[in-house]
C-alpha cells in the first residue's frame, strides 16, 4: 500500500522561530518515515509583506537550511521552493474564481496582518489563504501538519476543495489538519496571551533558532511569569503553561512529571533549568546548520523543483481539462 501524502510549508521570512519548531517541523520530522512528504519553503507567501529582496534571497537558503538542520531527511522527502512551480500561482487564480470575498474576509491572520501593516493591505495578503489551498490541493495531500494558528485556512482549503469537486467533478482529495495536542501554540514569552511570531516588535517575544546561546538564556530568564511561585500547569497561569510546554518538548519529559521535579522550588530554578535546555537544543542546531553550505542547500531545491513540477504540472492538466480550458 503506497503511503499517505503529507505537504507543508514554512514561509522565509525573519527568523524562524521555536514556535515554528514545536507546531510544525517537529512534527514533520517525527512523521517522516510513515508519509510521503513535501515540504516547501513558501516564498511567494512570504512577499505578501515586503522583503527586501536581499534578505528574501538569504532568507529561502537559512529555511531549507533550518529544515535539514532539524532532521528532515531529504533522501526521504521532497523539499522545494514554491516560486519554482508556477502551477502555485496558476491553480491559485482558478480557485480565486470559486473563493468568496466573505470567507476571505474572516480570516484571522488578514484581520491581524492588515492591523499590524495598515500601509500595506494588498490583495496578496488578501488571497494568501487561496494560494495556501492551491499548494496543498496540487499534490493530492492528504494530510497537512502545522501549528494551530493555521487551522483557519486548512478549513478553506477543505472548503475550496469541496466546492470545486462539486462544480467540475471529483478533482481534489479533501485533506486533513494534521495538528499535535502539544506545541501546537507556542506563546509569545513577553505576552501569553499572543502566539509566539516572527514579526513581534520585541526580540524579547520569541526565540529564534539563530539566537546566539546567550541571547536566547537572557530571553527565557527575562520572560514574563504568572503571580505566586508554584510550578503548577494551570490555565490561571497562561506563561507558566507555555514555558513548561516549551520544557517539555525540549526535553521529551511529560508536563506532570516536570511538574513534579520542580514542586516546592521557585520559578528561578526552573527558568534557570529551561534556559540550560533552551542554549543545548541551539548549540546543537546551529552545528549542523552552519555545516550545510549554500550549494548543497541550491542543489537540492533544484532537484526537489524538478520532481515537485511534474506532479503540478498532472495535476494542472486534470484541472484545466475539467474546467473547460483544455481544448
Ligand atoms: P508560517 O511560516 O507562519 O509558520 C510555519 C509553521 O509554524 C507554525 N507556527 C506555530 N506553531 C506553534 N506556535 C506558534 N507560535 C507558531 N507560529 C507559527 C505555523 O502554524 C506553521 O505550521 N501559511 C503558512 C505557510 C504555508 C503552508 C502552506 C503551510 C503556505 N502554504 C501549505 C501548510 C501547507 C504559514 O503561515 O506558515
Amino acid at each position: 500500500m503506497s503511503k499517505k501524502r503529507i505537504f507543508s510549508g514554512v514561509q522565509p521570512t525573519n527568523n524562524i522561530h521555536i514556535g515554528n519548531y514545536f507546531g510544525a517541523i517537529k512534527n514533520w520530522v517525527d512523521v517522516q518515515d510513515q508519509f510521503d512528504c513535501i515540504f516547501s519553503v513558501v516564498d511567494l507567501h512570504a512577499i505578501t509583506v515586503y522583503q527586501k529582496p536581499e534578505d528574501l534571497r538569504q532568507n529561502i537558503l537559512k529555511i531549507a537550511k533550518t529544515y535539514l538542520a532539524l532532521g528532515i531527511n531529504p533522501k526521504k522527502c521532497l523539499i522545494f521552493q514554491q516560486s519554482d512551480v508556477k502551477e502555485h500561482a496558476e491553480l491559485c487564480w482558478i480557485l480565486n474564481s470559486i473563493a468568496k470575498m466573505g470567507e476571505l474576509e474572516r480570516m484571522t491572520q488578514y484581520k491581524d496582518k492588515s492591523a499590524s501593516h495598515p500601509e500595506n493591505i494588498n490583495v496578496g495578503l488578501f488571497d494568501y489563504p487561496v494560494l495556501m489551498a492551491a499548494d496543498i490541493l496540487l499534490y493530492n495531500t492528504q494530510a497537512v501538519p502545522v501549528g494551530e494558528d493555521q487551522k483557519q485556512h486548512l478549513e478553506l482549503a477543505r472548503d475550496l476543495a469541496i466546492r470545486f469537486n462539486s462544480l467540475y467533478g471529483e478533482t481534489f482529495i479533501v485533506p486533513e489538519p494534521m495538528i499535535k495536542k502539544e506545541g501546537c501554540r507556542i506563546m509569545g514569552l513577553d505576552n501569553p496571551y499572543k502566539k509566539m511570531s516572527k514579526s513581534a516588535p520585541s526580540s524579547y517575544n520569541y526565540i529564534s533558532l539563530l539566537d546566539s546561546p546567550e541571547e536566547a538564556k537572557k530571553k527565557i530568564m527575562k520572560a514574563v511569569t504568572d503571580s505566586g511561585s508554584e510550578i503548577k500547569f494551570d490555565t490561571e497561569k497562561p506563561a507558566l503553561c507555555n514555558l513548561l510546554t516549551i520544557y517539555s518538548q525540549l526535553s521529551g519529559e511529560i508536563i506532570s512529571n516536570i511538574v513534579e521535579k520542580y514542586t516546592g522550588r521557585g520559578y528561578g530554578d526552573f527558568k534557570k533549568d529551561l534556559s540550560e535546555l533552551v542554549a543545548n537544543f541551539l548549540v546543537d542546531f546551529q552545528k549542523k546548520f552552519n555545516a550545510i553550505s549554500d550549494e548543497e542547500v541550491q542543489e537540492l531545491l533544484v532537484k526537489g523543483a524538478k520532481k515537485a513540477r511534474k506532479i503540478a504540472e498532472k495535476k494542472m492538466e486534470e484541472v484545466k481539462e475539467k474546467i473547460g480550458i483544455k481544448i
